[in-house]
């Protein structure tokens, strides 16, 4: 069935659809830890790149003769946390909107869920805009990426093309809810590879979101590391605005390894790193050492994301596949932020 939503908003009326898509965003600069769990509010800026693979397909369709809210994910009902999660965000999206009737969500990741690889960031980034348009919402990008804050702060900086910085915001509440969201940064002649290395495509044990909390409660390094990433920010823009591969791939580096200093602290600790993740950043400093400059950076999750140069991605790939066999690898550019799809329906 065709819904022609797009061509029609009809703002209020039952039955309103809208579908959006979504890339996954890696942060060279870590979002870790939050000051405001409620409100999404990260206690630290953050700074990524959007790929432009992966992609995660939402449709949120209004259901007036529902009773509840219908997730599915990948075909399958979602359950548990997920569910929670995005039936907390609809909530959230009726609030806003004073419109109350229940949704259907289908999303289709290409990633897979959990496993540390941003699906959060492309999936709530594409919810929010798909959810912001089937409930009538009129809202800007800055508005959409505040928005998709409140379901993953990391999805605040997948609905921007290429580079974004997500702010922290300031002060408390309605201020920092305001005050914290993501826009792009200048990067004008940066286009590199990032070379992605799914070493484990499993779930992960210990949620990101259950992680930090332990972090910022029991880690002894975190305000250490949250003070040394104000630095990084700040240098890595400047690589940025030069084109610098090795600066930024140097600062992507160091703030990525801290960021996993400070979760190996936590009591107890937080161990994301595998023996194949070890393995793959050797392989970096192999390449380093070779003169090919390869620059790795980790998420909540084994899998490592090398950033290199597009004329050595496919080097990279190599060395990457030798040093953890069977791990599948997928390059990446600079990617686009979320979009509707107009003229798309169920
Ligand atoms: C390590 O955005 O998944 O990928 O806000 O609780 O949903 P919630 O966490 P999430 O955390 C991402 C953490 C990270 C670093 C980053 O993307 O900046």
């Amino acid at each position: 069935m065709r819904t022609d939503h797009q061509a029609e908003p009809a703002v209020g009326a039952p039955g309103r659809a809208a579908t959006a898509v979504a890339h996954p965003n890696i942060a060279l600069i870590k979002y870790w830890g939050k000051r405001d769990e409620r409100l999404m509010i990260p206690y630290v800026d953050s700074l990524s790149m959007t790929l432009d693979v992966l992609p995660t397909t939402t449709t949120v369709r209004l259901d007036p003769t529902a009773r509840t809210d219908s997730v599915t994910l990948d075909g399958s009902p979602a359950e548990g946390e997920v569910r929670r999660r995005v039936t907390d965000f609809l909530e959230l999206l009726r609030e806003r909107s004073g419109c109350f009737e229940p949704a259907v969500v289908d999303t289709r990741n290409s990633v897979p869920t959990g496993a540390g690889l941003a699906s959060s960031a492309s999936g709530f980034a594409a919810l929010a805009m798909a959810g912001a348009a089937a409930y009538g919402l009129d809202l800007d990008r800055t508005g959409l990426s505040r928005l998709a804050r409140r379901g993953s702060a990391s999805a605040s900086r997948s609905l921007f093309d290429g580079f974004a910085i997500c702010h922290a915001g300031r002060g408390a509440g309605a201020t920092a809810d305001i005050g914290s969201y993501a826009e792009p940064v200048p990067a004008p002649d940066f286009d590199p590879a990032l070379v992605v290395a799914l070493v484990d495509e499993g779930a992960k044990a210990v949620s990101s979101r259950a992680a930090m909390r332990r972090t910022v409660e029991t880690s002894p390094l975190y305000r250490a590391w949250a003070a040394s990433s104000r630095a990084d920010l700040a240098e890595m823009r400047t690589a940025l605005l030069r084109g610098d591969l090795d600066a930024v791939g140097e600062i992507a580096e160091r703030n990525a390894l801290g960021m996993h200093a400070t979760m190996l602290a936590a009591r107890p600790a937080v161990r994301y790193l595998s023996p194949a993740t070890v393995a793959v950043l050797d392989s970096v400093l192999r390449l380093r050492s070779d003169g090919v400059p390869a620059y790795a950076t980790m998420d909540a999750g084994p899998n490592v994301k090398v950033l290199c140069h597009r004329a050595d991605a496919a080097r990279v790939a190599e060395a990457v596949r030798g040093a953890a066999p069977g791990c599948s690898v997928v390059t990446a550019r600079r990617g686009p932020g979320a979009r509707l799809q107009t003229g798309a329906g169920w």
